[in-house]
């Protein structure tokens, strides 16, 4: 019969007797065997040899932490007497509640009693040593797999442990990476330059992309010493660019291992398959107070409607114009005088102020989301 849990004294003293009466021989060791490891099959497996039975008797939980201490044991009794159980060396387990074997040595009355190399029969605890004199029992001391303990294992998994922290710290430290789009002077890429220079932004600008060859944010990339990419829209169709043209941009930013996609004044209409390349990693500033004035001339049209304010919006790229999840607005009065270019001027001037804003607080949530999904 397969034993899967722990067995009383009283039922190993009648099996000692059995076996007795057979000629044959019950092996007792004891211990915690908290974390099975090599050395304790091996040791087990030789205990088992040497008789016909192998009891193991293990420390309840409240004598393991006696004796280990407070972290110990890593799995309660019951557990250890099963995964002990489901070894082939192991006919019995019996749990026992003191430090030390006495009480178990007296029930059970073993013919071998085994211990590992760790012990000599003169460090054996002096009352268990007297006893299995006493009672006639055979001591043996088996040698322990060099390198394979308790204490290895528990160091090996400290050493993990280490590794994997400097990995995942590494990761969490890594700057990210963002590409700026645009297609004219610049202004808010200078913004995001400048922000990215001084560490507000909490990111390395890695490229800036532009469809219009000559454009004055290529100078300004330059100034900055930031690699550009000028692409062909491949389409002459104006603001669209052609499936071919967004595959390659598509390439070319997951290549780079950008984080983030931010358009600052790109005139053409992002879609698949880039949005779902980056998803949710796509924005865009547009001049107003969204989801008022969506596309081109959005401060002529606030200022012929003779409203009192416009603005403008940080927001993700959807699959629409101007329609993306608004993450920031910022509001710019229209005074009376205003023409198209002072009032543009004004919401300039805001543009600058929240879009590094906006990318580094962005930056700093998913960085803080993805090590909160870690821990
Ligand atoms: C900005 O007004 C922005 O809202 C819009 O395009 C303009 C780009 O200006 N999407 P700049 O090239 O950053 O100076």
């Amino acid at each position: 019969m397969l034993h899967t849990t722990a067995s009383t004294l009283e039922e190993i003293a009648l099996l000692r007797e059995e076996l007795s009466h057979k000629g044959q021989k019950l092996v007792l060791t004891n211990g915690v065997f908290d974390l099975l490891h090599v050395g304790h099959i091996r040791y087990l497996a030789e205990a088992r040899a040497l008789g016909d039975c192998l009891v193991v008797a293990i420390n309840d939980d409240a004598s393991t932490r006696s004796l280990k201490g407070p972290s110990r044991p890593i799995h309660r009794a019951e557990n250890r007497a099963e995964m002990l159980l489901a070894l082939r060396s192991v006919d019995r387990v019996v749990i026992f509640s003191e430090k030390h074997a006495t009480r178990v040595i007296d029930a059970i009355r073993p013919h071998i009693y085994v211990k590992g190399g760790d012990y000599t029969p003169d460090t054996l605890v002096g009352e268990e040593k007297a006893l299995m004199d006493k009672l006639g029992t055979e001591i043996r001391i088996l040698s322990l797999s060099p390198g394979e303990s308790t204490t290895a294992t528990l160091e090996r998994v400290t050493e993990a442990e280490k590794k994997e922290n400097v990995a995942t710290a590494d990761t969490s430290q890594a700057t990210p990476r963002i590409a700026i789009l645009g297609s004219g002077t610049g202004s808010n890429a200078r913004a995001l330059l400048a922000a990215a220079a001084e560490g507000r932004l909490g990111a390395e600008v890695s490229v800036v992309v532009c469809d219009v060859p000559g454009a004055g944010i290529l100078d300004i990339a330059e100034e900055y010493g930031v690699p550009t990419l000028v692409i062909d829209p491949k389409s002459k169709k104006r603001g669209h660019l052609s499936d071919e043209a967004l595959q390659q941009l598509t390439d070319e930013l997951t290549a780079i291992g950008v984080d983030l996609v931010v358009c600052a004044g790109f005139m053409r209409i992002l879609r698949e398959p880039l949005l779902s390349a980056f998803p949710e990693r796509v924005l865009n500033l547009h001049p107003s107070l969204l989801p008022k004035y969506p596309g081109l001339n959005s401060a002529a049209r606030a200022l012929e409607a003779g409203d009192a304010e416009t603005g403008c919006t940080v927001h993700l790229i959807d699959a629409g114009i101007d329609t993306g999840p608004i993450l920031r607005q910022a509001h710019v009065p229209i005074f009376p005088d205003d023409t198209v270019d002072s009032l543009t001027a004004r919401i300039h001037e805001a543009e600058h102020h929240i879009y590094p804003e906006v990318v580094a607080d962005l930056l700093r949530s998913r960085a803080a989301a993805t090590s909160h999904e870690r821990a």
